[in-house]
């Protein structure tokens, strides 16, 4: 089969299953192009996404000055290793560094790595600035969280589906409820060894779960009481989705150690990054930590770029008015409905509840009839469907899309 032959969706669907590892359940739909709100399958049947691969591409499919970005580095220099300097990194750090507010930045290629990255600092921190004993450091994480697939973090999610039969696990993790404060403090309170509080600000892939009003908050304050590092997963939340540039900023608060990835590059290249200030980034010295490809020139301009795009387009000011918008829209069908118990979210980042169990198929056939009727979402359980569609998305896009997901929940009442 030659690579350039145009295939049918049901012979790529083939060619994945027999060649490819089966570790994902893909909605089966195949597509070959995008262009901001849309994609478009191999039959050219066009589609609105909403799931924006994951909040990755909030910047809208294949944005022109994220590409151009990417496509004028690409034909000067793609990668040096850091080995040698390469003369867009310094560039990007700074950029990055005064666009959010840190002091430095270390620089990786996917979510799961700049957790790890950001594990590993809080670590170090721990035993050369806090003073714990060598090997006694531990991490308070969330029930439910999840915070991507390394043997590390798998140790600490408790999806059965994802840490069965991959042990044994990393130690050092202490497991509370998400939202509680009272547990995170009986966390913090006569244990001396605990040096950090990894945190996502909307538990995503749980099911858009949004804290109480103030729980970021006062946990920072708690995390300041018992000198422990508020680190913020901001790799789904973060980058204007949740209707701020980032999550935690709906709380005024500045986490100690920020983890970003995905819309870092508009979801156009592998691009992660952990941010914090010299006081804990300092611990990390040459030989501590590294990737080949973390800070290469391509990914710097694409994140350079990606970022300006938000800020230029005001990505998350139309991320908070249409997640108001779609909230309200949704809400107002729901007062009405048997089969969609709520919506929740903040800016673009939001979920249905389907009034049935968690285990069951209900979801995932409501996002079949979404998909036939020209919609892609992904349940996130057997009874949630996530909606976040890419952020440059206008209002009368956003109404139709409402008026899609309305009438294929109807047709399942
Ligand atoms: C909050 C959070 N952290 C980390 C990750 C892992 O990112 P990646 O898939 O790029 O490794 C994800 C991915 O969905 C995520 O939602």
């Amino acid at each position: 089969m030659a690579v350039l032959e145009q295939l049918t969706s049901q012979q790529a669907i083939d060619l994945e299953n027999e060649y490819g590892a089966h570790n994902y359940h893909p909605l089966p739909v195949v597509l070959t192009k995008g262009e901001g709100v849309y994609v478009w399958d191999v039959e050219g049947k066009q589609y609105f996404d909403f799931l924006s691969a994951y909040s990755a591409v909030n910047q809208g499919h294949c944005h022109p000055k994220i590409v151009g970005a990417m496509v004028e580095q690409a034909q000067k220099l793609t990668l040096t290793s850091r080995a040698f300097y390469n003369d867009m990194l310094g560039k990007y750090e700074k950029f990055a560094c005064e666009f959010f507010g840190f002091d430095k930045l270390l620089p990786m290629n996917t979510g799961a790595e700049a957790v790890e990255t950001a594990l590993k600092i809080c670590r170090k921190w721990a035993y050369e600035v806090k003073g714990i004993d060598e090997n006694e450091a531990e991490i308070v994480v969330c029930k439910n969280n999840f915070h991507g697939r390394t043997t590390t973090i798998i140790s600490f999610s408790n999806d059965p589906v994802a840490r069965k039969n991959f042990g044994p696990y990393t130690n050092g993790f202490i497991k509370i409820d998400y939202d509680d404060l009272e547990a995170l403090e009986k966390a913090f309170k006569n244990n001396p060894n605990v040096a950090g509080f990894l945190v996502e600000p909307i538990q995503g892939e749980a099911g858009v779960y949004v804290p109480t009003e103030g729980y970021l908050a006062k946990a920072k304050a708690l995390c300041e009481k018992y000198n422990v590092l508020f680190i913020a997963d901001e790799v789904q939340t973060g980058i204007a989705r949740t209707g701020k540039l980032l999550a935690v900023h709906h709380e005024n608060v500045t986490p100690d150690v920020l983890i970003l990835g995905k819309a870092i590059s508009g979801g156009v290249y592998p691009v992660s990054a952990v941010l914090a200030n010299n006081n804990v980034m300092n611990v990390i010295k040459p030989g501590n930590h590294g990737s080949t490809f973390g800070g290469n020139p391509v990914a710097a301009a694409v994140a350079i770029a990606a970022l300006e795009v938000v800020k230029d387009e005001k990505l998350a000011e139309n991320a908070e008015v249409l997640g108001e918008l779609f909230r309200a829209e949704i809400n107002k069908y729901i007062k009405n409905s048997n089969i969609v118990n709520l919506v929740r979210g903040k800016g673009l980042l939001n979920a249905i509840v389907i009034n049935d169990d968690e285990d069951s198929d209900t979801a995932w056939n409501i996002c079949l009839a979404l998909r036939d009727n020209g919609l892609l979402a992904k349940p996130t359980h057997g009874n949630i469907i996530r909606f976040a569609p890419p952020l440059v998305m206008n209002e009368a896009q956003l109404c139709k899309c409402v008026a899609i997901i309305v009438k294929t929940l109807k047709d399942f009442e």
